[in-house]
């Protein structure tokens, strides 16, 4: 089975940080979706995203538009763009994502394969979009405010060896 990674983070600025350490495993043309309840932390996790992508501008909550895009560097400085999705009134009503990304007009950008979708509420929605899917699920403990465990779980991704070294170096040993 393939390796899942989990971490627990305590504040924003820890699941911000998670974010900036998987920037440099992503590439254009993969597709994260994020899933877990309202104020979980997903645009929180996708800021932290940005900044360890070097995103020309802070990501603020697409929450008004399906998604907005933003310049990025991957990895070795290929600029490219993140795609970042809120999905949830497309899950709740239906409809296409290929569609919206069509109307928005970001389809061509999309269709370049020089994106990287992030796409909240997404799973259901999204898979369609790249055979390449990694899995962010957040989960809180009501009696505890500040914390998050986050679950990686990838499906037709990278293995994600490196990137637990990477996590487990900064947060300690991952959770089981
Ligand atoms: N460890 C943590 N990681 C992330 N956010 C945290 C953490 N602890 C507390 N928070 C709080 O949880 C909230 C997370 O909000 P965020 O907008 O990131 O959630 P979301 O999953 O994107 O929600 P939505 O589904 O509404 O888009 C913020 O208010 C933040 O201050
Ligand atoms: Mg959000």
């Amino acid at each position: 089975m393939a390796e899942e990674v989990k971490v627990k983070t305590c504040g924003v600025r820890e699941t911000k940080k998670l974010g900036a350490i998987l920037a440099p495993f992503l590439s254009p043309g993969d597709l994260l979706i994020l899933r877990g309840p309202l104020g979980a932390g997903k645009t929180t996790f996708t800021q932290g995203l940005g900044e360890g992508l070097e995103a020309e501008r802070p990501i603020i909550s697409p929450t008004f538009t399906l998604a907005r895009e933003v310049k990025v560097k991957f990895k070795g400085g290929r600029e490219g763009l993140l795609i970042h999705v809120d999905a949830w009134r497309l899950k709740a009503q239906g409809g296409d994502i290929f569609e919206e990304f069509e109307a928005l007009g970001i389809e061509d950008d999309f269709e370049g394969n020089s994106a990287l979708v992030v796409a909240e509420w997404g799973d259901g929605v999204a898979e369609a979009l790249s055979d390449r899917i990694l899995y962010v699920d957040f989960a809180r403990d009501p009696e505890k405010e500040s914390e998050r465990l986050i679950s990686f779980t990838p499906k037709g991704f990278r293995a994600l060896g490196d990137f637990k070294k990477k996590a487990e170096e900064v947060f300690g040993n991952s959770v089981d």
